[in-house]
């Protein structure tokens, strides 16, 4: 095992990531509990995350000091590096620009991270981002690699097993990175690269049994992956103990809640209850224009649907969600652990604190498509491993300004005619996401001999690994003007389309 000591940067699942892509188990802890963590997994290396924070604030998160004291290799990467230092003996000081982004990396000395990687004398791109510095660095290390702004760019103490960075080597901007981690776990800390997916079913399904025990659990099933491969996983540890609840919000895509009821019980025996409730949402929702407050209505109605549905099976004591890793580093403050909260996912930071029922997230260590390759292991069927992800709260956050019956209606039928469309091209695969969205204005146009005055529809598609960073999909206009006119021949309330060509950063995949 390797032990991750998560500062609270927005990237520290990357380094799980990766640790995870070099066969090697590892579990991140948070900073606070980071010495019980130790001596639970008792780990063959440790490593230290990037933070907002800066090592010059007052009460700025530390290592354990057993970290430098238990003989292990450590790597400490950004603000790793910066409180390895300090910790050692070294200094830290405020940088004078702020670096972020590219920078060059020139190779001074061999080093074990290295072997294999960058001779000495070459020149690589790494990803820079941070403002404090070292200045100094602790007895026995030496500067193996420089930066034009960070002379102390890359440290290693080769007999302490000690390396330090000021880059990050888990982001894919750094394009050697993932060799400099595998060497890391591989040749520094002797690790063996044997662990696959399958092991991590395994795992999570041990995990699920010991969480549970004999107790009741309903999982939200929405069809996506997601919810569907952690139905499967949930079932596969504790099989009738498991109720699956379909919450059709009246927020769902076009025949979607239909589809996925006949696919379930087409191919699996799982209980699967069917509840109607897009009154009881709609009803909330309407006139809301408010993103968050559309997220939170959504995360506390689905608790009470849930807590009802437990009612009549006689109680639940759990409930299960297929919440991912970039959920949860999207919705989690610095108070309750690392970084700054971007939006609230309903599976998450949407859920209201009264909850009764305990949360069983076995994909919380998750991206999407690692998520993929543990839903072909467990045998669910291709064409829900490729589906696009939907979000939680559904079209209402494709739907900004105040939501009503109608305007959901209006982007249902649209986003049919948009995926349709999508489908016959043969692009629903090359696409990570497409959706549509309808925006709160209205227009002019001209159909037939009349005026119209109705709502813009933007279209959306989104290409992208695992949903943190994301490039807008690069259509050519043949297919844009033919989906363009399809929607608005056939979508009453629409007459115009755009098409947004907006990244993620700096934008988000969905609207809201
Ligand atoms: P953003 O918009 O944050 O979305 O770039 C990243 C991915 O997450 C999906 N998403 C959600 N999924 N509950 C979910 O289950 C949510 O509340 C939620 N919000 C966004 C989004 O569709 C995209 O795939």
């Amino acid at each position: 095992t390797v032990l991750i000591i998560d500062f609270g940067s927005q990237v520290t699942q990357l380094i799980a990531r990766r640790v995870r892509e070099a066969g090697v188990y590892c579990e991140i802890v948070p900073f606070q509990s980071a010495e019980e963590g130790f001596h639970r997994l008792r780990p063959k290396a440790i490593i230290l995350s990037g933070s907002p924070a800066s090592t010059l604030e007052i009460g700025s998160p530390r290592a354990p000091q057993i970290v430098f004291d238990c003989g292990l290799p450590v790597l400490g990467i950004c603000y790793g590096q910066q409180t390895m230092c300090e910790q050692l003996g070294g200094k830290v000081e405020a940088g004078h620009h702020r670096e972020f982004g590219r920078a060059f990396l020139e190779i001074d000395k061999e080093c074990t991270l290295f072997e294999d990687v960058w001779p000495v004398g070459s020149r690589h791109q790494v990803w820079m981002s941070h403002g404090d510095r070292v200045t100094a660095i602790p007895e026995g290390f030496e500067v193996v690699a420089t930066s034009s702004n960070a002379p102390f760019a890359f440290i290693a103490n080769e007999k302490r097993r000690f390396y330090a960075v000021q880059f990050h080597p888990e982001v894919v901007h750094t394009p050697d990175g993932a060799k400099l981690l595998s060497n890391f776990v591989h040749k520094v800390a002797g690790l063996k690269g044997d662990w696959t997916m399958a092991a991590y079913r395994d795992q999570a399904v041990e995990a699920i049994r010991a969480q549970v025990g004999d107790k009741r659990v309903i999982c939200g099933l929405s069809g996506g992956v997601d919810s569907s491969v952690a139905a499967l996983l949930i079932h596969e540890a504790i099989g009738d103990q498991l109720t699956c609840i379909l919450v059709d919000h009246g927020l769902m895509r076009k025949n979607e809640a239909a589809d996925v009821v006949a696919m379930f019980k087409e191919h699996y025996d799982i209980k699967l209850v069917h509840v109607d409730a897009a009154d009881l949402f709609i009803n909330a929702l309407e006139g809301e224009s408010d993103p968050e407050k559309k997220r939170k209505t959504i995360g506390k109605l689905f608790i009470d649907v849930f807590e009802e549905e437990a009612r009549k099976l006689g109680g639940a004591e759990f409930l299960a969600q297929g919440t991912l890793y970039p959920d949860v580093i999207e919705s989690v403050s610095f108070t309750g652990g690392p970084s700054v909260t971007i939006k609230s996912h309903h599976n998450v930071g949407g859920l209201p604190a009264r909850m009764n029922m305990k949360l069983v997230e076995p994909l919380r260590e998750l991206f999407k498509d690692e998520v993929r390759v543990l839903g072909k292991e467990l045998g669910l069927p291709e064409s829900f491993i490729g589906r696009h992800p939907f979000p939680g709260p559904g079209l209402a956050i494709r739907c900004p300004g105040g939501i009503t019956r109608d305007k959901l209606e209006i982007l249902r039928e649209a986003d049919a005619v948009y995926l349709d469309e999508i489908r016959k091209a043969g692009l629903y695969d090359a696409i990570w996401q497409a959706f549509a969205v309808l925006l709160p204005v209205q227009t002019v146009g001209v159909m037939g001999d009349g005026r119209t005055y109705e709502f813009v529809c933007a279209l959306r598609a989104v290409t992208s690994v695992d949903g943190m960073t994301a490039d807008f999909y690069h259509y050519d206009m043949e297919f844009l003007g033919r989906a363009a006119t399809r929607i608005i021949n056939e979508v009453r309330g629409i007459n115009r389309v755009v098409y947004d060509v907006t990244s993620k950063p700096p934008g988000t995949i969905e609207w809201e």
